[in-house]
Parts: C-alpha cells; sequence; structure tokens
C-alpha cells in the first residue's frame, strides 16, 4: 500500500527532536521535509539521519545564477535527497540547471529507487500585494501561473504552491506535474500562522498531489496517530 500524500514539516529547534519525529512517522507519512533552518544548523548530517527513516525533501528555495544552482543541486542529490525546491523567478535556465544538477548527482552517487525531484516555487505567499507594486511586479494572481508554465517548460516536476492556488497552477502546469501545498488544516484544529488554510480533503480534492503539514503533527501528543487520523480523513473522501 502506497504511504499517505504527506510531507511532514520538521520545524523544531534540534535534530534530536527531527530524527525522533521521523522515526515516529516513518512507514505513516511519504517524506519528511528538512528547511534551512536545520540544514543550516546541521547539513548535512541532518539528511543522513532523517534519510534512515524517510525520503527527505530538502526545501532550500535555491537562486542563484544556473552554474551555481547546478553545482549546488549536484551536491543535493549526492546526499540522496528526494525533492528540493527552487524559485521558479530564478529563470528558466537556472531551473533546468536545477534539474540536471540533481540528477547528476543522484547518478553519481549510485543511489536506488526513484530519480530526486525539483519543485519550483512562485510567488512567496510572504510577499504583499504593495511589495509586489513597489518594484512595479504584477501582482501574484498574474505572476504565479506564468512562473508555474515557465518552472515546468524548464523541466521543473513540482510545483509549491497556497491551497488558493491550486487550479491555477494546474491549468498552467499540466496534468503530469507535482503540486504540493502547505497551508493544510485539519477542521477544527489550529491555524497558527498560516492566513490562508485548507484541510487536507479540500487541497486534495483542488488537485494537490502532495501535503505539507507541520505543526498539527508535529506538536501532537502522538504525532504518528495525528498523521493516520489526516490519511483516514483523506481515505474516506477518496
Ligand atoms: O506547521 P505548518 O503546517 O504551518 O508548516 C508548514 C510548512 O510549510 C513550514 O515548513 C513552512 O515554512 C512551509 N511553507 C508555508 N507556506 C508557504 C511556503 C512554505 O507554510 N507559502
Amino acid at each position: 500500500m502506497s504511504l499517505p500524500p504527506i510531507a511532514v514539516a520538521l520545524d523544531v529547534p534540534t535534530l534530536d527532536e527531527a530524527v525522533e519525529l521521523a522515526s515516529a512517522l516513518s512507514g505513516e507519512v511519504a517524506v519528511c521535509k528538512v528547511g534551512l533552518e536545520l540544514f543550516g544548523a546541521h547539513g548535512p548530517e541532518a539528511v543522513a539521519r532523517i534519510a534512515e527513516h524517510a525520503p527527505v525533501f530538502l526545501d532550500l528555495k535555491l537562486h542563484d545564477i544556473p552554474t551555481t544552482v547546478g553545482r549546488s543541486a549536484t551536491a543535493l542529490g549526492k546526499l540522496g535527497v528526494a525533492m528540493t525546491t527552487v524559485h521558479a523567478c530564478g529563470g528558466s535556465a537556472m531551473v533546468s540547471a536545477a534539474v540536471e544538477g540533481l540528477q547528476a548527482g543522484w547518478e553519481a552517487a549510485g543511489s536506488v529507487g526513484d530519480a530526486p525531484i525539483v519543485l519550483a516555487v512562485t510567488v512567496l505567499t510572504s510577499m504583499t500585494e504593495d511589495d509586489l507594486r513597489s518594484i512595479n511586479a504584477p501582482d501574484a494572481a498574474t505572476q504565479v501561473p506564468a512562473l508555474a508554465a515557465l518552472a515546468t517548460g524548464a523541466g521543473a516536476q513540482g510545483l509549491v504552491c497556497a491551497p488558493t492556488d491550486l487550479a491555477a497552477v494546474r491549468a498552467a502546469a499540466g496534468p503530469d506535474s507535482m503540486l504540493v501545498t502547505p497551508g493544510v488544516r485539519p477542521a477544527g484544529s489550529a491555524t497558527d500562522d498560516q492566513a490562508r488554510v485548507a484541510t487536507p480533503e479540500a487541497a486534495m480534492a483542488a488537485g494537490a498531489n502532495l501535503l505539507v503539514i507541520g505543526r498539527p503533527i508535529t506538536r501532537a501528543d502522538d504525532p504518528a496517530a495525528a498523521a493516520r487520523a489526516i490519511a483516514a480523513s483523506l481515505r474516506q473522501d477518496a
């Protein structure tokens, strides 16, 4: 049986806590997301230790010139990450360099299983319309699908987007793109600092392929039980 389409965000202060969560959630979620905070503090060791329990989604949001991004992605591919992120606004050549670099690193390491994938981020949800106006950029509703199409055309296998953008991003990226969405909250749970949220069932119905869920699982008394409850709600809805 395939694992529930959940990427649990391991946004915790120490590597030991992250490893404990990954161990408890092994077999309950599809991937564990390691962010800049944990990677900045513990580097490749964080990936290696989490990967003992689940595939690793290393969320570094690369954005630099194509050569630099390509080489960085090769290094990440050698670590054996299953997925990583880039900013689509880095341009087509940069996104392509990330895709090629990640694959090259994975091959060089002789890794087995599914090839790693690059997910592109469009417009950060923290960018306000005032920010965009101040740099004479089009509004987010215009930019998000355009950047999704650019990244997909450059070879990105998927996109990260808010639940509210799923339909527009799916239309721009096509049926094969993996759409990954944060801001997911089971009905009745705290929204924390997320401004726009969707339930797991609604996000999947809107076209998501993978749900990024952090605190509703990581702060639960029993994280594995919380993940199982979300998985059950998805099966009921299917
Ligand atoms: O705890 P929570 O479920 O809110 O965690 C969501 C995860 O998704 C965090 O790692 C957060 O950084 C990430 N994320 C997000 N919103 C975005 C992009 C990423 O919540 N627009």
